[in-house]
């Protein structure tokens, strides 16, 4: 986010109280995280650009399942991609089953009928649950599209733990070792009409998703000749937030696969991180400076609980970090190494180590950029702190979409 909108948007929290550096506040405005929907739209309008007209445009739930963020999506005419029972609940509340996609490596049969009754798309993980599907149909026909994530085994991207066509993955059927028996899947089963792929998130290149997508536009090909039949590819998400437009992609999977992209077969895509990470803003008070050990630190409400894959693997996941004076204004001045730390109970929770910035001090506001995907959807219980409230953002015009947390409901979660 430029610095013109992230002022912006400070100032807007603010005005409205949401956000309230001063630590005579005490508990309130002390954290927030801001959602930016004209981003989200302009991303979803480029991703729309890109591709046929007809896509249906699956956003992941998992990436931000915000309920107003969820509306506005579906306002922009996303569909929305589920990967549990209450991410589908999330999506049968907005949407039409037609419009939503069901993906998940470890569905209980009670989970399978739901998808099924509802005629939700369902992408079945791996050739076992065929037998599960058969036997909750009886013989009726689905309502909904049924297809079958493959693993093509096109190998990792740049972090090992978001890349799933790899040997030995959890998740698809494996195509270099089980392609006679996904073909015979097509054929027994007229219903399994649909081929899924995903190859990982993050750090995979454009070309890497492009390998996928070619790979079951091929395998399609080869089940048809075989007598299946394959009437829509989901091409899944994955797509860097940096280091290429939805045109590119769309480029490198048209040079990939000729034809995939204004073909006969349905489309389907399943992106997340690259809708929502750079829409998302998280804005902490800081609450305490101190000099140790020769260190500056500036300990800030949100740490390894909103940021897991940051502060556990500084390595793969990092966030910009900027500084700014009570009034928005972001701190100039000499520069000087500082830790950003996180409040919870254990030394590692840290966000930043020797990160050059101005003087920082108690009562300034920590701005944590690209925070807007697998953050709050990842929030940690660790502390039993309170998950920060969601502040959705269009213009000048700023609307609490959801309220931090009330220690009842965290009280609540650890029983009676
Ligand atoms: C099946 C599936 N589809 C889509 C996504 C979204 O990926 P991304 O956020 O990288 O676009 C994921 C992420 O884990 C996924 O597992």
């Amino acid at each position: 986010m430029d610095e013109a909108r992230t002022r912006q948007i400070i100032e807007l929290a603010l005005a409205g109280g949401w956000l309230c550096p001063s630590v005579r506040a005490g508990d309130r405005g002390r954290a927030l995280v801001v959602h930016d929907l004209d981003r989200v739209q302009s991303r979803v309008e480029e991703l729309r650009a890109a591709f046929p007209a007809s896509t249906l445009h699956a956003v992941a739930i998992k990436a931000n399942p915000v309920g107003g963020v969820l509306d506005h999506l579906v306002g922009l005419g996303c569909g929305l991609e589920a990967a549990s029972r209450a991410e589908l609940r999330l999506a049968l509340d907005r949407l039409p089953p037609e419009r939503i996609v069901y993906d998940a490596p470890a569905r209980t049969m009670d989970e399978l009928r739901l998808a099924l009754e509802s005629g939700v798309h369902l992408n079945l993980d791996r050739l076992g649950e065929l037998e599960r599907v058969r036997a909750l149909l009886g013989g009726a026909r689905p309502r909904g599209r049924i297809g079958l994530r493959v693993n093509p085994g096109i190998g990792a991207g740049r972090v090992q733990a978001t890349s799933t066509a790899v040997a030995g993955s959890k998740f698809g059927a494996d195509l270099l070792h089980e392609e006679a028996e996904i073909i015979e899947a097509f054929v027994q089963n007229e219903w399994l009409r649909g081929l899924h792929v995903h190859v990982g998130s993050y750090g995979m290149s454009l070309e890497q998703i492009a390998e996928g997508a070619a790979s079951i536009a091929a395998l399609a090909e080869r089940i048809e000749a075989a007598g299946g039949r394959v009437d829509h590819l989901d091409l899944g998400g994955g797509m860097p937030d940096e280091g290429g437009t939805f045109a590119e992609l769309a480029g490198a999977i048209e040079a990939a696969a000729p034809g995939v992209l204004g073909g006969e077969r349905g489309l389907v895509t399943e992106m997340g991180r690259s809708i929502h990470a750079a829409a998302g803003l998280a804005l902490s008070r800081v609450e305490a400076v101190r000099i140790t050990g020769g260190r500056r630190l500036a300990t800030i409400h949100l740490g390894a609980d909103l940021f897991v894959r940051a502060v556990y693997r500084p390595a793969w996941w990092r966030h910009r970090i900027t500084v700014h004076a009570p009034d928005g204004s972001p701190r100039q001045g000499p520069k000087a190494p500082w830790d950003v730390v996180g409040p919870l109970c254990f030394s590692g929770d840290r966000l930043a180590k020797g990160l050059l910035l101005p003087e920082v001090f108690e009562g300034d506001i920590v701005a944590v950029h690209d925070a807007g995907a697998y953050t709050l959807s990842m929030w940690s219980r660790y502390n039993s702190r309170p998950a920060p409230g969601v502040l959705a953002v269009t213009g000048d015009r700023a609307v609490m979409v959801k309220a931090e947390e009330a220690e009842a409901e965290i009280v609540g979660f650890w029983g009676a």
